[in-house]
């Protein structure tokens, strides 16, 4: 269980995230939404510790565990696995260095080589990635869409239990979306992870079906509902939703 409490996030002296609180249960899947600069972004890099924001009050726990008290390294090996908006490319590492380790970090295994290609041949397969990417820089010269598929293949291999993933539609043509969105509902349907997922667009919440959606406004939680609020929002535009809650 992800459970954060009452956080304050800033970043370059700003508040950005105000009072925060969010519970999401293992297995559980939670959408948030909301205009553009409300501090969605922020939520995921404080959860994951990124370097510049910092959580000046609050708590966020997951398993038990004191995430502020963790490196990002370790908030990764409980299992916690964030596609960013943009995923960043790392020149002269290829995904396999990368992912061997990473797997053998997260199992604490040694992993064969034979068991690490077969593994990861079959998940090329799966995802409609050309096996060759496996040698290819982390997302080096990869476009947007390849570039989600590649975070596609170390979704699969590292088997994370806790998913968080920021408007992974965006940039993404139709058939793209339908392939990423759709794997990560396979995923779900095998593992169960709990999911965060942040989107404008219900094309990508049509696949993978939140339980709650949550409208984010101002770096505060203003309205949460099910599935329906998103269309809700869809229709008829944030605004409408933060002016029934009084807010302009
Ligand atoms: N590292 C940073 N330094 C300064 N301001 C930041 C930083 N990160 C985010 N912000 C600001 O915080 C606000 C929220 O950003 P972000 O979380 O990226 O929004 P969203 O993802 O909802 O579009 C924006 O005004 C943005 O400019
Ligand atoms: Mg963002």
């Amino acid at each position: 269980m992800l459970e954060i409490k009452h956080m304050n996030v800033y970043a370059a002296d700003k508040k950005i995230i105000d009072d925060l609180s969010l519970t999401m249960k293992d297995g559980e899947i939670h959408a948030i939404m909301g205009p553009n600069g409300v501090g969605k972004s922020t939520i995921c890099k404080a959860i994951l510790k990124c370097p510049g924001y910092e959580i000046k009050q609050g708590t966020i726990f997951y398993d038990k565990q004191d995430l502020q008290k963790l490196s990002t390294t370790d908030i990764s090996r409980l299992g916690i696995f964030y596609i960013s908006q943009t995923p960043t490319a790392i020149e002269g590492v290829t995904n396999a260095e990368m992912l061997r380790l990473a797997l053998s970090a997260r199992t604490n295994e040694k992993i064969d080589i034979f068991t690490f290609t077969k593994k990861c041949n079959e998940i090329c397969t799966k995802i409609g990635l050309p096996t060759s990417f496996l040698h290819r820089a982390i997302n080096d010269g990869m476009s947007g869409g390849e570039r989600k598929k590649n975070e596609l293949l170390h979704l699969w291999l590292l088997e994370p239990k806790c998913i968080i993933l920021d408007e992974i539609d965006s940039g993404l043509d139709v058939d793209a979306l339908k392939t990423v969105a759709s794997s990560i509902a396979e995923y779900y349907e095998e593992k169960k992870p709990s999911i965060l997922i942040i989107t404008h667009h219900t094309q990508i919440l049509d696949i993978i079906k939140p339980d709650f959606v949550h409208i984010l406004s101002s770096g505060k939680i203003v309205k949460t509902g099910t599935a329906q609020l998103a269309y809700q929002v869809e229709k008829e535009g944030f605004q409408n939703q933060l002016e029934d809650k009084g807010i302009k």
